[in-house]
């Protein structure tokens, strides 16, 4: 490992921007780079003295760039691949080797997979943040490299996008808080941390590349730009990555309005890089503040000589790169040569357990739980190989070798009181329906096709066929099809079995399948795959069929909202129910422990709150048999519980990577305190929250009210509220202190809550002490009822107490002043509420603001 002066010194800096306000902050260390310039002049010193480590960063950035000529500084903006550094290695420019890593290392193998981000958010916990950062840094450079893309801040907006489980949930300031804990451990091992996805990238439909958000400015300030500020000033966040979308009428990777925002006002010193293939103009993005094109190259070199690109900015963007280099100290400190094939060790899946457990959410706990070790228990549902270890995508990252949770229960309770039964199998693509099971109008085997020219069945056929099964991909089943087409298939479909048979879909397109006149399934998907990931994207239902009883089948099929692999549908099926055999292992047990899934990951969003498959249907079976059954939710947020009264014990385990056995075990048999708060609303319905539009464009006319904020200001009731959790202790709040807040103090100032926590059960466990400020004291504008302004974790031993002190920054204080283009600290008092999450308030006071 390296010396770490490149941290401190950042945590210095750090210190003292957050203590100023950022101009003040920005020119002190321009002028410490100035004064140290010129000392350098004397002669004898280093030939190539930005190689000096004990100079700033900033000094260090100026005099390289001095040295290199307009050649090495373009090469530098548009290095990509590993031999594109090499005409600067006699420069000391190390290659700048990246890895996707909000969760651990993407694409390697031998590394830890941890708790997906979201799951860490539910920890509120920033100590445990930055040792989850430390160690998927150390891992990363331990694999050879040095620039890390990640952690994501991005606000989870309505729980339906696909990559939610990416960020740390709904509030901006947990996703800050997270965020800087999770770049800095990241920065401690000399790696550069790049912030995703800068900004409003809240959803995947669209398609993302090209979609259209219309945002308020206000928003954008209070909501969706702190956390990535945070990140930077008080995490060190070197670079950050701008988002697909286009905000307010212009891509992010081309706003030269919204970058400018990130340099001037949330702080970054170091470079922004596009995400990889963004669907802009590289010589807009570069004149708009992009630095760097090394996720995806395209860029022409004569831009840089033939006047389309300023000077000054392909200096600037050079330069930002170099201060990046310096300050997290990758330029200091050479790769490792040798890459070895394992680099996870038993601390590091240790702490991805004990993450897991940390991060476990206890919805409902009627008193089953935790279980005892001395009763019988069934375990089924996917909770063997099959369990959902992360997120598609960019972050997926293998699991390797981990202990079920099948193994995990199997272990605690012993194998004489363990029984295994599958139920469902969860969120999976199912076999393709063979011709053997079709019938079609004329009697042969398979459906007859009718294809159409145009995507809403009108007119007549164009053509028509008996096709054995519905199974196309890429292309049109039939030739001479024009670009946008549909098909209808009909015929009979005679189960193999009787009972609920699921059907699932791998689509590419929009589908609606009705068996026996039930609509099973209706909906569209862009893609049904993306990469790195062992799962497809499915869309199906279920029908309760009866064996050899043949009913009559429609699937219409339509290109519209077909992404770019082009038409694809998959029709598959599992005809035989496996709810009746893990029922009858449900009778025998004294508790049940169901476990269901939903997959999730990039490039498709969720289509509503609802447990896909036959999931539902499973859980409630095996509720009506065991009076004891307790729900894991393997999902990447909130789901509709359609089932809830009826069971006893409801645990939200995420995706927990490695961990998904152990830690969850850990929590069901109170081995470990469920120690998860929820970082996201749980809606009561579908569409409760702010508006989920899959269409090419978004209003996003909640406003500032995002997540908890809205349901608020609705006088809505979500079935979970952010914040919750349950503990298998008790707490209690007593004896709330605020302070005062001086505005003359100037934009660093804050202020403190205290208040004395007990922990008045009978078990260890840990608190989340939730600090909501109240609607400030203006007319001017709308302030929300409750915003989280500050938290803190604490573990409490039965019995003991601790006074908890949590410092509110300013900014929780004060609202974006649109007209005037500041933010604005209103005077008077500002109601203060203690609570256990944001709909449960046990202590209020105020704060005094003059
Ligand atoms: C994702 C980014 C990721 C990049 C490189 C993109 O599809 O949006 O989050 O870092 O790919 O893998």
């Amino acid at each position: 490992m390296t010396t770490h002066h490149a941290a401190r010194r950042r945590a210095a800096a750090a210190a003292l921007c957050a203590a100023a306000v950022l101009t003040p902050c920005i020119s002190a260390q321009a002028a410490q780079a100035s004064s140290e310039a010129a000392a350098a002049a004397r002669p004898g010193e280093h030939a190539q003295p930005w190689r000096d480590p004990s100079r700033s960063p900033a000094w260090r950035a100026d005099a390289l760039l001095n040295a290199m000529t307009m050649d090495e500084k373009v090469t530098l903006v548009l290095a990509t691949n590993d031999e594109d550094f090499d005409p600067l290695a006699h420069l000391g420019i190390p290659r700048m080797r990246r890895v996707d890593a909000s969760g651990g290392l993407r694409g390697d193998t031998g590394v830890t997979a941890f708790p997906a981000p979201n799951a860490l958010g539910a920890t509120f916990d920033t100590a445990l943040a930055e040792r989850y950062g430390q160690a998927v840094g150390a891992e990363a450079r331990a694999k050879g490299w040095n620039v890390v893309l990640g952690p994501t801040v991005d606000v989870d907006r309505n729980g339906l996008s696909g990559r939610a489980a990416e960020g740390y949930g709904e509030d901006p300031l947990v996703n800050g808080e997270m965020g800087a804990a999770m770049a800095r451990g990241l920065e401690e091992n000399d790696v550069i941390a790049m912030l995703k996805h800068f900004t409003v990238y809240n959803q995947e439909s669209g398609p993302r590349e090209t979609l259209a958000v219309d945002v308020s400015e206000r928003a954008l300030r209070e909501v969706h730009y702190p956390a990535f500020e945070k990140a930077i000033r008080e995490g060190g966040a070197d670079s950050v990555m701008c988002a697909y979308p286009k905000v307010n009428g212009e891509h992010v990777c081309q706003n030269e309005e919204l970058l400018t925002d990130l340099k001037q006002d949330l702080g970054l010193e170091g470079y922004v890089a596009t995400d990889f293939n963004p669907r802009t103009d590289p010589v807009a993005g570069i004149n708009a503040g992009v630095d760097s094109q090394s996720l995806f190259p395209g860029m022409p070199r004569e831009a840089f000589f033939d006047g389309r690109i300023p000077e000054e900015r392909t200096n600037d963007a050079a330069r930002r790169i170099l201060v990046a280099l310096f300050n997290s100290g990758a330029f200091d400190n050479p790769l490792p040569t040798t890459i070895p094939d394992v680099v996870t060790t038993a601390e590091h899946q240790r702490l991805a357990r004990e993450t897991g457990a940390a991060a476990s959410v206890l919805l409902k706990n009627s008193g089953a739980l935790p279980l005892s070790k001395h009763d019988s228990v069934a375990v089924i549902g996917p909770a063997g190989e099959d369990a959902i270890t992360g997120i598609e995508g960019s972050s997926y990252v293998d699991p390797g070798d981990f202990t079920t949770l099948a193994e995990a229960v199997r272990s605690k309770a012993g194998a004489e009181r363990t029984t295994v039964s599958q139920g469902s199998l969860g969120d999976v693509a199912l076999p393709t329906v063979p011709a053997s099971a079709f019938t079609a109008p004329s009697g042969q085997e398979g459906l007859q096709a009718e294809f159409f020219a145009n995507p809403d069945f009108q007119g007549a056929p164009v053509a028509t066929t008996t096709t054995p099964n519905v199974d196309f991909s890429g292309a049109a089943p039939v030739e001479g099809l024009p670009a946008q087409w549909s098909a209808r298939f009909t015929g009979t479909i005679t189960p193999t079995a009787t009972g609920l048979a699921r059907i699932s879909s791998l689509l590419s397109g929009s589908a609606k399948v009705t068996i026996g006149g039930e609509t099973v399934f209706d909906g569209s998907r862009f893609i049904w795959d993306f990469f790195f990931a062992p799962q497809e994207y499915t869309l199906g239902g279920t029908v309760p069929l009866t064996e050899g009883e043949s009913v009559p089948i429609t699937v219409e099929y339509s290109t519209r909202e077909a992404g770019f692999f082009g038409p694809r549908l998959t029709l598959g099926w599992q005809p035989e129910s496996l709810i009746p055999a893990a029922v009858e292992a449900a009778k025998g047990a004294e508790t049940a422990v169901v476990v269901v899934n939903e997959f999730t990951g990039e490039a498709v969003d969720r289509l509503g709150l609802r447990l896909p498959g036959d999931q539902d249907a499973f859980i409630e079976a095996v509720a009506a048999v065991n009076p004891r059954t307790i729900v894991v939710l393997n999902t990447p947020g909130p789901v509709l519980m359609p089932w809830l009264d009826d069971v006893e014990g409801v645990v939200q385990s995420w995706y927990q990577g490695a961990a998904v056995g152990t830690a969850t075990a850990d929590v069901l048999y109170g081995d470990a305190d469920p120690g998860g708060r929820l970082p996201v609303t749980f809606p009561a319905a579908e569409g409760q929250g702010p508006t989920h539009d899959t269409g090419a464009s978004v209003e996003y006319d909640e406003g500032i009210h995002v997540g908890y904020k809205w349901y608020d200001q609705q006088d809505e009731e979500p079935l979970f509220p952010f914040g919750h959790g349950l503990s298998y202790t008790t707490f209690e709040h007593r004896q709330l202190r605020t302070g005062k807040l001086d505005t003359r103090k100037g934009e660093g100032e804050t202020t403190s809550v205290r208040v004395q926590v007990r922990n008045t059960g009978q078990r260890a466990g840990s608190d989340v002490v939730q600090v909501y400020v109240g609607h400030l004291p203006t007319d001017a504008v709308e302030t929300p009822e409750k915003a989280l302004a500050g938290f803190a974790k604490v573990a409490l031993r039965p019995g003991e107490k601790r006074e908890v002190r949590i410092e509110l920054d300013r900014r929780a204080l004060s609202y974006w002043d649109e007209d005037a283009d500041r933010w604005v600290t209103p005077t008077g008092e500002v109601p203060v509420y203690v609570g256990r999450s944001a709909a449960d308030v046990d202590l209020v006071g105020s704060i005094t603001v003059k």
